[in-house]
């Protein structure tokens, strides 16, 4: 038995050595007009929605040809075009990145004119996600593990079980399909609202004023009247939403201290999205 050893040791030493997943180094990026910049590589930047000129600006700087937007929102498409920046909209939830997406993120990062520059809203959570998901499709060498720290340096929480499963499931193989890159999609009726009921919350946060508080409530009515169809659970919460959006006018149009109710009025965005949105995972590894 003994003298087996050197033998399955040299085999052994022949053996290749499994090659050790090559990590991802993002660089934080300071730009005026944007937040949550990274530079993944020379050809890849993530960030949050660039919302005016100033953030166009800042995409020229870092040389950026394409911009892919991940969000719900329509992108400004002509704003872009008007600092010779081309747009790709593929959106995405909170629930994973879908593999198809995955490819056609990677095949628009690949074969479109770069850098390009991938954003969701804030740039913490779904940008990010999809650009390391694509990012693995096209490298996948990259280390799983250096895609997870990269989401969380980014911000993505925890509970955004969906996205950090898409950056650590085996990385799709990239074929021959051709895919379309839309400058705007349609999205579901629920998103079109969200991103309504998110831009009104920005308002009300900056501009605490009895005008915005009844937008937001408007807003909720709607989107009561707009899905019937959602189970009990949903419509409580949504009657949640909607009896804090009512406080939050009414204390507002009193003039009375609104830190209490605009807490409130938050709890009841995050408490129906961590049932209902966040921690889905729609692309287990
Ligand atoms: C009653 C439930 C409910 C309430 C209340 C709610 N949301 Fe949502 N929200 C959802 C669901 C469900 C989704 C995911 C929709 C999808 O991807 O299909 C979502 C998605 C979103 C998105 C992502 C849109 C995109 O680009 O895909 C944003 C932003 C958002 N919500 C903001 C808010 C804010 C801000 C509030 C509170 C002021 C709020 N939501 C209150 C259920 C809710």
């Amino acid at each position: 038995m003994l003298r087996w050893m050197p033998m399955l040791l040299l085999l052994a030493g022949c053996a290749p050595a499994p090659r050790a997943g090559a990590p991802l180094k993002p660089e934080p990026v300071d730009a005026v007009g944007l937040h949550n910049v990274f530079r993944l590589s020379d050809n890849v930047f993530t960030g949050s929605m660039p919302e005016d000129e100033r953030s166009f600006e800042s995409l020229q700087l870092l040389r950026i040809q394409t911009i892919i937007s991940v969000d719900g929102a329509p992108p400004d498409v002509d704003g872009a075009e008007s600092f010779g920046l081309r747009y790709v909209h593929l959106p995405i939830g909170y629930d994973g990145v879908p593999e198809d997406r995955a490819k056609a993120i990677a095949k628009a990062i690949r074969d479109l004119p770069g850098p390009v520059y991938i954003h969701c809203h804030h740039g913490k959570y779904r940008g990010p996600a999809a650009a390391a998901a694509a990012l693995r499709c096209l490298e996948p060498n990259h280390s799983a593990a250096s895609l997870v720290a990269y989401l969380k340096l980014a911000g993505t929480d925890e509970r955004y079980r969906g996205l950090f499963a898409a950056v650590q499931r085996a990385p799709a193989t990239l074929d021959d399909a051709t895919v379309e890159f839309p400058s705007r999609v349609p999205v579901a009726d629920l998103v079109t609202r969200m991103v309504e009921i998110d831009e009104t919350w920005d308002r009300l946060k900056k501009q605490p004023m009895a005008a915005n508080a009844i937008v937001l409530l408007e807003q909720y009515r709607e989107m009561k009247r707009a899905t019937p169809e959602r189970d009990e659970r949903f419509q409580t919460y949504l009657a949640e939403a909607l009896d804090a959006a009512t406080e939050l006018e009414a204390n507002l149009r009193a003039g009375a201290d609104p830190a209490a109710v605009i807490q409130r009025t938050a709890n009841a965005c995050t408490a129906c999205h961590a049932v209902f949105r966040d921690n889905r995972v729609s692309s287990p590894p």
